[in-house]
């Protein structure tokens, strides 16, 4: 099977730095080079960058020196359930999803999340052309995971409003896009209404419990606990943006590539049992996660290779460049989907990988065998084949696809 390299543009190593988490268009090479310059920098007193794959791993693997307490400001009054939370409390929490996120669970949406793909194709493939990015990325996840919440078809706005109000609160106040304080009280807002909406939704479970994540979030125990009414509103609320969002940035990349690499397209189309592989090599390639949340150093410490951190400075892994060390991937640069040995880590590492990866990956997997059936033949639309990257999470604005 063919691949395609993706050689390194010779990136000019005085310029690596912070730009390495903002500009994603194509950072493969770029990462390559903060590799080879020694696999972790430190752009600005109190932060830390680590690229390599030995060292992201021994951040993420010792958490009693990395913490990921403290964390995220996105409107929340309270840390998120369980990303800012370290063990042993942790685990507690991981012992009570992971089982409604196990494989065999995620089975049973099958079908489900077939229908939501179709769902949405109806839409527009009479057209022959559709902003992927707005008329299906964006919608297809939430809508599942109105499905996993046994929450309407009619809540589908709610939910994106919700999200938006978190992640794109410039949708809400223009002002929120330059104007920290303004984008915070968009956030704040928002996190009220979070709160009182699931906190509805759970009286309802309480009263009438059915077979739904959320009834199983009031009914779990451990060790004869349940959890409280605001550990599972914690854990809403990180649901809402860290299940749906990403979901919609890796379809985002995912369509981009194929759209323009059609080789690798009609693998997909031939011969659908590629599919899983394909999935794996093009989170493994594309990396939409770029970094992880960044990790607090509990004490004075070191990296293996002698970097030292002081107290309190934060540590942020690249999760892109990892994807793309050489040390684990001697073709880390050609995008293949017969790769036998793909550990890659685009769903994160050591206890706060993620936690919704079987989710993630049989969302992905039934959009692309779904959608090449219907759609086998697209193409970035004449005029828009300029893509712009957003920064954050790497996901592609207005991808525009048209077909036959
Ligand atoms: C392709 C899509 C996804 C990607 C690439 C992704 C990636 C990640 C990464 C890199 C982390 C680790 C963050 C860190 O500690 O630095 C993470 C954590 C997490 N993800 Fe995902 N994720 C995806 C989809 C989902 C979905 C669908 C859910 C919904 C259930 C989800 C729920 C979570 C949760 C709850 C955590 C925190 C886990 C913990 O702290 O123990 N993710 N994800």
């Amino acid at each position: 099977m063919t691949g395609d390299s993706h050689e390194t543009d010779g990136a000019d190593p005085s310029t690596l730095g912070l730009e390495l988490l903002t500009d994603l268009a194509s950072p493969q090479p770029r990462y390559q080079e903060a590799i080879a310059q020694g696999g972790c920098l430190q752009p600005m007193d109190g932060l830390t960058l680590t690229f390599s794959r030995d060292l992201n791993d021994y951040v993420l693997r010792h958490h009693e020196l990395f913490s990921s307490v403290g964390g995220l400001q996105l409107g929340n009054t309270r840390p998120l359930i369980p990303l800012n939370v370290d063990p042993p409390q942790h685990g507690k929490y991981r012992k009570i999803l992971d089982p409604l996120f196990a494989p065999k669970r995620m089975d049973e949406q099958e079908s489900d999340i077939v229908a939501r793909v179709h769902h949405f194709i109806d839409e527009f493939v009479d057209r022959g052309e559709c902003n992927f990015t707005e008329d299906f990325a964006e919608l297809f996840p939430s809508a599942v995971f109105l499905g996993l919440m046994g929450l309407d078809w009619g809540e589908l706005d709610t939910f994106l409003r919700l999200r938006d109000g978190i992640l794109r609160p410039e949708k809400f106040d223009e002002m929120a896009a330059f104007d920290g304080a303004v984008r915070l009280r968009v956030q704040e807002a928002t996190g009220q209404e979070i709160y009182e909406y699931f906190g509805r939704q759970l009286d309802v479970r309480e009263a009438n419990p059915t077979d739904d994540v959320l009834t199983h979030f009031v009914t779990a125990e451990i060790d004869g606990e349940r959890l409280s009414r605001e550990e599972i509103l914690d854990i809403c609320f990180l649901f809402l943006i860290a299940g749906l969002d990403t979901v919609s940035d890796s379809l985002t990349c995912f369509y981009a590539y194929l759209a323009q690499h059609p080789e690798h397209r009609r693998q997909i189309v031939d011969d659908p049992s590629v599919i899983p592989n394909a999935v794996e090599e093009l989170l493994r390639w594309e990396s939409p996660v770029p970094g992880g949340v960044p990790r607090l150093a509990t004490c004075d410490t070191e990296l293996p290779n002698g970097m030292k951190i002081g107290a309190g400075s934060a540590v942020m892994v690249s999760y892109g460049a990892a994807n793309v060390d050489p040390a684990e991937f001697p073709d880390a640069l050609v995008v293949r989907f017969d790769r036998e040995v793909n550990r890659h880590i685009a769903f994160g590492g050591g206890v706060h990988r993620c936690l919704g990866s079987h989710l993630a990956r049989r969302e992905l997997r039934i959009t692309l065998r779904e959608w090449h059936r219907r759609i086998p033949d697209y193409r970035l639309k004449p005029g828009t084949e300029q893509l712009v990257y957003r920064p954050g999470l790497r996901s592609v604005e207005n991808l525009t696809l048209v077909w036959p």
